[in-house]
């Protein structure tokens, strides 16, 4: 268009003017305000000190193609630019609602705080989270999973087979162990957020809705949080659950792998009328028929009652995993 301004018949160039350094404003205020919940929420366990990396060397980065997205943040795959290796980057975009961000800062706090005390080859490992200069987003760097998620494997290759099923059920319930020896609860246990590498290994992820119990005192969470089809009945009928909600999700992923399809997906897709079904006392998902071992164990999950719920040492045990 040239150097010329094209204003609209009627147009007053100086309201232009003003309505620029009016939205300038705006932003100055927005990042003041961003810096202020920095220096408040992040106090107390510096940011920084969430953010160094675990290795002791900041690892520099550059962002790739976009891999997977989730309710909350995108993921791309990002080179490290020293030493070529490939990772993940899970990039949470804060919001231009000052009224949010609050609440958004604690999320991803949490998030990076529990990720980063976990160490166990069965969960995603994490690096670093940076803060974006522009203050838009931040930036936490995991291990790349180049297989990607469950999810895709199942769209892909629908029902999977007794010996998969075992494989992955089995790093599944060692990665959950870890979890739970850790006091930490998953909450949003499902496909999406269980990785699989090339070479058939599994990594839980997403710890955005986890919890974290420093005392068994307060080891009764009553937040709702998580993917309605795999959700326990405790959870959805906001009872109070704990780490047996995860159980629970546990028997869900082994319904999908058997029979293609999330539990409750023959009475309805929709999240709210599952909700419904999930807290109707008595109801139980479908169990897709299999073998008897394995049955069992799905059967045993799926207990409403969430004290007759295996723990992950005792399904390790059983007849069905241990050939
Ligand atoms: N480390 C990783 N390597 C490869 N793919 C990943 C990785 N982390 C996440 N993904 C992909 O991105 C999707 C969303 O990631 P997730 O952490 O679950 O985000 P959200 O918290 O938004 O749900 C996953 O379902 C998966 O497909
Ligand atoms: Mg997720």
């Amino acid at each position: 268009m040239g150097t010329g301004c094209i204003y609209k018949i009627g147009h007053n160039p100086n309201t232009q003017t003003e309505g620029i350094n009016l939205e300038k404003t705006n932003v100055i205020k927005l990042n003041l305000r961003k810096k202020q919940i920095f220096q408040t929420q992040f106090s107390e366990a510096s940011f920084m000190e969430l953010t160094t990396p675990r290795s002791g060397t900041h690892i520099k980065w550059r962002r790739g193609d976009l891999i997977g997205e989730g309710a909350y943040a995108k993921v791309y795959q990002c080179l490290n630019i020293i030493t070529g290796e490939l990772l993940a980057l899970k990039t949470f975009y804060i919001s231009e609602n000052p009224r949010k961000i609050e609440r958004e800062f604690q999320q991803m706090r949490k998030e990076i705080r529990v990720l980063k005390t976990l160490n166990h080859e069965n969960v995603v490992h994490y690096y670093q989270a940076d803060l974006s200069e522009d203050l838009k987003s931040v930036d936490i760097l995991l291990e790349y999973v180049p297989g990607g998620s469950l999810k895709s494997i199942l769209i892909k290759y629908k029902s999977l087979e007794i010996s998969v099923i075992k494989n992955y059920s089995r790093q599944l319930l060692r990665g959950l162990n870890y979890l739970h020896d850790n006091k930490i609860i998953h909450r949003d246990l499902k496909p999406a957020n269980v990785l699989i590498s090339p070479t058939g290994m599994l990594k839980l992820t997403d710890f955005g809705s986890s919890k974290q119990f420093d005392d068994l005192e307060s080891n009764l969470s009553k937040s709702l949080k998580g993917s309605p089809y795999w959700m326990a009945p405790e959870v959805v009928r906001m009872e109070g659950h704990s780490f047996s909600a995860d159980i629970w999700s546990f028997g869900c992923i082994l319904i999908e792998m058997v029979s293609g399809k999330p539990p409750w997906s023959n009475y309805s897709n929709d999240s709210k009328a599952v909700m419904e079904l999930i807290s109707k006392e008595g109801l139980l998902p479908d169990i897709p028929s299999t073998e008897p071992l394995l049955q069992e164990i799905i059967t045993h999950c799926v207990n409403r009652n969430p004290n007759e719920r295996p723990s992950p040492p005792e399904l390790l045990e059983s007849e069905f995993f241990k050939n």
